[in-house]
């Protein structure tokens, strides 16, 4: 098929300098590598452009699955066109797998290898293969497929060009949810990015797998012995889902094949989880963040999937802040608080600005306070400074402090910003 010919691949793809690929199948075949072939997303979005032309390729890196040693390679192509215009930038020799860069393009090479899940969720265990194994271990129909560049042939085991034809997604197989649950995160990116179904089947494996709960350790068992590779994966999948434009139908997908529930059940069942990450995104909070915060448990939740130190201090701060609120509610005792007696008190909890937006976002009742603090309170500094005050007859001392707060106090009940 034309389409899968080196020239017009380079032409489709203009980041593709011309004449690369020659290069590259040149240095496998000098090196009795006996087949290298285009893998992943490249593979499929060069079928999609092909049936719609509106259909935008987001070029990030060619990955390219060899049978053979990528170390062997790399120095026939620094042979071939000069080590200056090949550089590795990453090299993992257990994994035989490398990234180099040539004209700025990112080429990720690796060995061609079969995986196997004897824990489900946990990393695989990884042996070299062959092209076919290779593609037999992938995610999905649509990701399957590869370009071999010897003879300019799609390699297509699962339909993959119908699957693309027919706009729906399938797991290549009944155990793959089981093997790797991030796939369902995974599964709800591609069919928005691209607006394809996932198929009934596929949604049916999601469903049964996760009611049957397979692994090991189940949601709300102490957060340290979850299994830190599925945690970490979920967590950079979930980051990798809000960064698309596509997010919030990825999140819809999750939700209405109950995908969510992977994460957690409050998330799966909430109706306005969208809306309220929108606003959070509006005010500069990052939507995992705020995903994390509207969940059951979200101080437990951000350590099972490995947030940063400064994601979950913000969480804390949020979740503090919220019983402090929960406790001025039930005592009924904020009713006739003045400005000043509301700084005090949330200026006391020290939490930083991102949880209150948080809490904000939350709708909690007393978001109006928490906002006048926020926007307005907060900015209302004393209208003397220390130095004024010693330049008046002032001893220097704590009575300075305490004066300086209390004019501060003072001008935030008159609401005066000079
Ligand atoms: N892959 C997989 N399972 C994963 C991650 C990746 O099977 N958990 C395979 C898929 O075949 C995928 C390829 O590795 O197509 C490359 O993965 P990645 O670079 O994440 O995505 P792409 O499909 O190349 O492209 P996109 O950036 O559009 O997601």
């Amino acid at each position: 098929m034309e389409l899968f010919d080196k020239s017009k691949i380079e032409k489709e793809i203009e980041e593709l300098p011309s004449g690369i690929l020659t290069i590259l199948l040149e240095a496998a075949l000098s090196t009795n590598i006996n087949s290298i072939s285009i893998v992943g997303g490249v593979v499929r979005d060069l079928i999609a452009k092909s049936k719609n032309q509106d259909y935008d390729i987001i070029f990030n890196d060619l990955d390219l699955i060899i049978e053979g040693e990528p170390s062997k390679f790399i120095e026939e192509l620094q042979n071939i066109i000069g080590p200056e215009r090949v550089k590795v930038t990453r090299n993992n020799s257990n994994y035989k797998t490398s990234e180099i860069m040539i004209n700025g393009i990112r080429i990720d090479i690796a060995t061609a290898r079969k995986e196997t899940y004897p824990i489900p969720g946990e990393n695989p265990i990884v042996e070299s293969s062959t092209i076919k194994n290779d593609l037999i271990r992938r995610d999905f129909n649509i990701n399957a497929m590869a370009i071999d560049l010897k003879d300019n042939r799609l390699i297509d085991l699962f339909s993959g060009l119908d699957a693309i034809e027919n706009m729906k997604i399938d797991f290549l197989h009944e155990s793959s949810v089981l093997d790797d649950p991030t796939r369902i995160i995974r599964a709800s990116r591609y069919s928005a990015k691209l607006d394809f179904n996932l198929s009934i089947q596929a949604i049916r494996q999601i469903e049964d797998t996760i009611n049957a709960w397979p692994w090991k350790w189940h949601i709300g068992d102490n957060t340290d012995l979850a299994p830190s590779a599925l945690s970490i994966r979920l967590r950079m999948e979930l980051e990798l889902l809000f960064k698309g434009k596509y997010w919030k139908n990825a999140l819809k997908n999750l939700q209405n094949w109950g995908g969510l529930k992977i994460v957690d059940s409050q998330l799966q069942n909430d109706q306005k989880l969208i809306e309220k990450i929108l606003i959070a995104k509006k005010s500069k909070i990052e939507p995992l963040t705020a995903l994390v915060y509207e969940s059951k448990n979200p101080i437990y939740l951000a350590k099972r999937l490995h947030l940063s130190k400064q994601q979950i201090e913000i969480i804390e701060g949020a979740y503090r802040l919220k019983i402090y609120l929960e406790d001025v509610i039930a005592n009924h005792i904020y009713k006739n608080w003045p400005p000043s007696k509301w700084t005090i008190f949330l200026e006391k909890i020290n939490a930083n600005e991102s949880s209150f937006i948080l809490e904000i976002c939350k709708e909690s009742p007393l978001k109006e306070y928490l906002k006048s603090w926020l926007y307005k309170w907060k900015y209302i500094e004393s209208p003397i400074k220390g130095e004024d005050l010693i330049a008046k007859g002032w001893k220097p001392g704590p009575e300075i402090g305490i004066e300086i707060k209390r004019l501060r106090m003072k001008l935030i009940d008159e609401e005066i910003i000079l």
